[in-house]
């Protein structure tokens, strides 16, 4: 592939216009199309099943596609420069490859795979929470059929975790409750889903190369076969929990607070998934994240800075979450596993 915009036909436009992703009405596929359509830069094409119930943003093009035929797939996919994997993490397993051999047909050039998780290069994490090995995979895949790819290293999502259950940040807010891990001291960096889309648009809103030797600029082609790092806020449960009580006005008398080892709820949630309940999945992978010394921490390399993110407030962030309660309990399902 040129390195050099120069070195393209006569025609070329250095800029990603083309999108297309999947699940645009999804959680964090959601707050990316909006982030998108905010720059004004971007024609966003929703690849969404035709079947489907969820609602998409205002301001995309919908093309319906069936994963069973791929033909529909690759049409949909046609004359895009980009296209953003955010599919659910209960989508059956072949999904994924389906989109992208699709994409490899359709001659899309870049793909960002679903992941959205912790530092790719943290492999013992990786291997030990089960997703860098799928991560991998998918973006060997990528490789092998001659495409490029830019993930995403946002580390656990905010508001959504901190809303999502006991088995996430430790919170019940029905019940007022929170179990610490080991001491709740251990901090993990994490990202607000609104901070995760505003990341994407902006690196698919950098050129597409540079124009020439010269040019200094930041270009969407230094990111390739890597993680994009982003964070919003390096926080302990007992930082969350300072932040949950100045949110709803409620002091420690309120809470029933109680300690639990992250090597017992790890062991115990790997358990759960071996034997076949899905259920231990998220009590494993966060007990395994906060696991003291070996945390989850992407601040070192994150770019927040060299994108242009802005700085966030800590208990606006939490309110966002304790917002987004009812619509997660909605999806019962989801949420179990
Ligand atoms: N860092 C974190 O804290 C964190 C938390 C949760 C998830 N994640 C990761 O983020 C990624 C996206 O998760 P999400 O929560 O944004 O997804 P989601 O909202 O649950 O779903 C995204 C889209 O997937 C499609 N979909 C749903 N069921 C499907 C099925 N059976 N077959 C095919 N497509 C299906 C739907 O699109 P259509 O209806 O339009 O077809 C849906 O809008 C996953 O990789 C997940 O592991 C990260």
């Amino acid at each position: 592939m040129p390195k050099y915009a120069k070195e393209q036909p006569v025609g070329f436009k250095n800029a990603v216009e083309r999108i297309a992703i999947v699940g645009a009405g999804g959680t964090i596929g959601s707050r990316i199309v909006a982030a998108l359509l905010e720059t004004g830069k971007h024609k966003v094409t929703a690849l969404s099943r035709k079947d489907s119930s969820n609602k998409l943003p205002e301001g995309v093009l919908v093309a319906p596609v069936d994963y069973d035929d791929e033909a529909t797939i690759v049409a949909a996919l046609k004359d895009q420069q980009f296209l953003i994997i955010t599919m659910a993490p209960t989508a059956p397993r072949d999904t994924h490859s389906k989109l992208v051999q699709a994409a490899a047909k359709a001659g899309v050039p870049y793909v960002m795979p679903n992941s959205y998780g912790g530092d790719i290069d943290n492999i013992k994490l990786g291997e030990e929470t089960m997703l860098g090995p799928v991560g991998k995979a998918h973006t060997d895949e990528i490789e092998r059929l001659g495409m490029q790819w830019i993930t995403v290293c946002c580390g656990f999502w905010y508001d959504y975790s901190l809303a999502g259950g006991e088995a996430r940040f430790g919170f019940d807010f029905d019940k007022r409750s929170l179990t610490l891990y080991d001491d709740g001291n251990t901090k993990n960096s994490t990202s607000t889903l609104s901070q995760v889309g505003r990341a994407v648009a902006k690196v698919l809103s950098l050129k597409e190369l540079p124009e020439d030797e010269s040019d200094q600029s930041l270009t969407l082609s230094e990111f390739l076969h890597k993680g994009v790092y982003v964070k919003s806020f390096v926080v302990s449960q007992k930082d969350m929990f300072e932040s949950v009580k100045r949110v709803t006005g409620t002091t420690d008398a309120d809470w029933t607070v109680t300690h639990e080892t992250t090597k017992k709820r790890y062991e115990d949630g790997l358990a759960q998934v071996r034997s076949g309940n899905m259920a231990g999945f998220s009590k494993m992978l966060y007990a395994r994240t906060f696991y003291p010394d070996e945390a989850n921490d992407v601040s070192a390399k994150a770019q927040n800075e060299l994108l242009g993110l802005p700085e966030e407030s800590l208990d606006e962030s939490t309110k966002v979450g304790i917002d987004m309660l009812k619509d997660l309990q909605r999806r019962v399902e989801r949420m179990a596993s």
